[in-house]
């Protein structure tokens, strides 16, 4: 393992690793816009200048270690290049922090005033650019902000093989732009080009000028979009800054949804299925429990739905794939001696979704499976005729596969059809409104905590096994 000594000091090294790398991997602070550790190099943007005694400086995202080297990181010469690195790049850049969605989180902000600070000494007017170029529906493109580091042009190329973003023309005139051989409309992980972006020039469509990211703060949580079940984080409001006079729904809502990096499921990325979970989480919730369609209190749909159980000859279960381990638990210790079980999939893929790929969607749509058939190895895939009496828990059940004449128990969380024509009724709270976990297809365990207070009315699906259980026969 060579050694090599940054600012004086020794540290060991990978005989493979960049001097960047080392530095990084040892808490030292180098700046960097086109490095990415998930990227092929490319060094074009020079900001990560570092002085090797004896030789000069140059960039250390492309410098090899070598046994014995002596770098610098804050020397003069240092420093002075990155000046001249920053009062370039910022020479026709608009400086719209003030509009622009990535503040509080722009690197170029943050080495403007490490690094520089000045005013631009040109005397030139600034070369304008496309400011709202769609790339996508989802994905605009402000060139004069882009900072050409080809990041985004990158990952089109070597993680979502998309293909689909390319640079047109040269020097002060160049643009990102859809190439001509790919399609980036058509990239299922498009949206990862905006969490990449070193700048503001790459920006959501969902996320655009809704939020500043101050006022944000996120929670540790895993996409159930498919049973791959990657690691997210699910940003909202921060309590200080909930809004008193507006719609007060926005306090509690989802503002974006970006990636937590996990090597062992999904690295850095998530598809874009998994930063549009607002569409799955905020639909019409269903608050009141029912019994056959007409709302009811809390203890008399218990109650009924006790009775129904107890009465039952051939009960039947149908459990959630979208149920966490800890519900899948006491859905078992509640129902499994008493009651058929049979697994089911709350979701199926719906139309124009890629249902599967070999980067990481799957073609499973349900966060849970793989725990539902670790508990669950044999059970039925259907209902039996003999049934006269269904619990279900969760979405995906057709009713019109329920035998005729069966007594229907459903645990559902949003407004359905299905809800009134059950004989009882019972809202049950959502994801983001509960701790828990999800066992991957890998069988990988991934926690998710709790973005949200419980909707009114409705009780964790969990509470509701233990308060049923020992009604079956
Ligand atoms: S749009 Fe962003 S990621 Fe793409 S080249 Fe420009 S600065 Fe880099
Ligand atoms: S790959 Fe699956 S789990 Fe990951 S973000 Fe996409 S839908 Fe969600
Ligand atoms: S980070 Fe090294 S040249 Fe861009």
């Amino acid at each position: 393992m060579p050694e090599i000594f940054i600012n004086g000091k020794p540290y060991q090294a990978d005989p493979d690793q960049t001097v960047l790398q080392v530095c990084l991997a040892n808490g030292i602070y180098v700046p960097y816009f086109c490095w990415h550790p998930h990227l092929s190099v490319v060094g074009n943007c020079r900001i990560c200048m570092i002085e090797e005694e004896g030789r000069g400086v140059d960039i250390g995202c492309n410098m090899p270690v070598k046994a014995g080297m002596r770098v610098l990181t804050e020397s003069e010469e240092v420093h002075a290049h990155r000046k001249a690195i920053l009062q370039f790049i910022t020479l026709n850049h608009p400086v719209d922090c003030g509009i622009c969605d990535k503040a509080g989180e722009c690197t170029l902000q943050d080495y403007h005033y490490e690094y520089n600070g000045a005013p631009s000494m040109s005397h030139e007017p600034k070369v304008t650019s496309t400011k709202f170029y769609d790339l996508s529906d989802r994905i605009v493109l402000d060139n004069e902000r882009c900072i050409l580091c080809s990041r985004c042009v990158r990952f089109t190329r070597e993680v979502s093989k998309s293909n689909g973003l390319g640079i047109e023309e040269r020097a002060d005139v160049s643009l990102v732009r859809p190439s001509t051989d790919g399609s980036f409309k058509d990239d299922a992980y498009s949206d990862n080009v905006v969490d990449i972006c070193p700048v503001g020039a790459l920006l959501s469509r969902s996320f655009f000028y809704k939020s500043r990211v101050w006022y944000l703060t996120s929670t540790p949580s895993v996409c159930p979009g498919c049973e791959r079940g990657c690691s997210i984080d699910i940003w909202h409001r921060k309590p200080e800054w909930f809004v008193q006079s507006l719609d007060p729904s926005e306090n509690s809502a989802i503002a974006r949804v970006t990636p937590r990096e996990n090597p062992a499921v999904n690295g850095p990325w998530i598809c874009n299925k998994g930063r549009d979970l607002a569409r799955i989480f905020e639909r019409k919730r269903a608050l009141e429990p029912m019994l056959k369609g007409k709302p009811a209190t809390p203890a008399d749909a218990l109650a009924t739905a006790r009775e129904l159980l107890a009465a039952a000859r051939h009960p039947v279960a149908v459990v959630s794939s979208w149920g966490s381990n800890e519900e899948l638990d006491a859905f078992r210790r509640a129902f499994d001696a008493g009651l058929t079980v049979v697994a089911k999939h709350d979701h199926a893929p719906e139309p124009g979704e890629v249902v599967e790929d070999d980067v990481l969607i799957r073609a499973d749509k349900n966060p849970n499976s793989a725990r539902v058939r670790e508990l669950f190895g044999n059970a039925a895939a259907s209902i039996p005729a003999e049934a006269d009496l269904v619990l279900v828990w969760g979405e995906g059940q057709a009713f019109s596969k329920i035998p005729p004449g069966a007594k229907v128990i459903l645990l559902g969380s949003y407004l359905a059809p299905e809800n009134g024509h059950a004989d009882v009724f019972l809202p049950i709270s959502i994801q983001t409104e509960r701790d828990g976990h999800y066992t991957n297809f890998q069988g990988t365990v991934s926690g998710f905590s709790a973005c949200f207070p419980k909707a009114p009315g409705v009780a964790d699906a969990e509470s509701l096994f233990a308060a049923l259980a020992g009604s079956a026969p």
